[in-house]
């Protein structure tokens, strides 16, 4: 008997170990999961545009266009009352001037859809792109330096 529950202490605890405390498919989870892929695919879109990638037109429009797609995701998992603090980078300023930061998502899913624009009609010219991607880049920044912790 005894074993038995220490046995499911010690699995509960790997399992809490294993998966960095966060449920996947919570809000937190799922926001999180939103966020990594669009730092992933931003840092490949600068890092084409910094010589740290080779400049490849195709894949910087995919990218372009999968970015776009992204910036309209993770405000959903964001509940109307906060939640996760314990787990969380976001200020509780999300949640308290709410109409603030919807301003700032809105403002990122614009310059994402300008940067989107921008790879109309290749072969692309890597020196047209650096404007709208600084763009993105500083709209991701003014978010984070408003609304989460660091
Ligand atoms: C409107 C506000 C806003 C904008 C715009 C924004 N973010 Fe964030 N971001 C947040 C908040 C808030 C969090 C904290 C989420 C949490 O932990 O609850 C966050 C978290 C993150 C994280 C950490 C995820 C983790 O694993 O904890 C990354 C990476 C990230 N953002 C990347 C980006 C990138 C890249 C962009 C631009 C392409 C961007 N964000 C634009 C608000 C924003």
């Amino acid at each position: 008997m005894m074993l038995k529950r220490l046995t499911v202490v010690l699995l509960a605890a790997l399992t809490l170990a294993g998966c960095d405390r966060v449920d996947p498919n919570s809000p937190l989870g799922q926001r999180k999961a939103i966020f990594k892929d669009m730092l992933k695919t931003s840092e490949d879109l600068g890092g084409m545009l910094r010589g740290r990638l080779p400049f490849d037109g195709l894949k910087f429009a995919d990218g372009a266009l999968k970015l776009d797609n992204l910036s309209h995701q993770p405000w959903q998992h964001f509940p109307q009352v906060r939640d996760a603090a314990g787990d969380s980078s976001a200020r509780a300023e999300v949640w308290e001037r709410q109409a603030r930061f919807h301003d700032l998502a809105r403002q990122l899913e614009g310059v994402t859809g300008e940067l989107v624009d921008a790879t109309r009609g290749q072969p692309l010219d890597a020196g047209q792109l650096k404007a709208p991607m600084d763009k993105v880049e500083a709209a991701c920044k003014a978010c984070h330096t408003e609304f989460r912790n660091h």
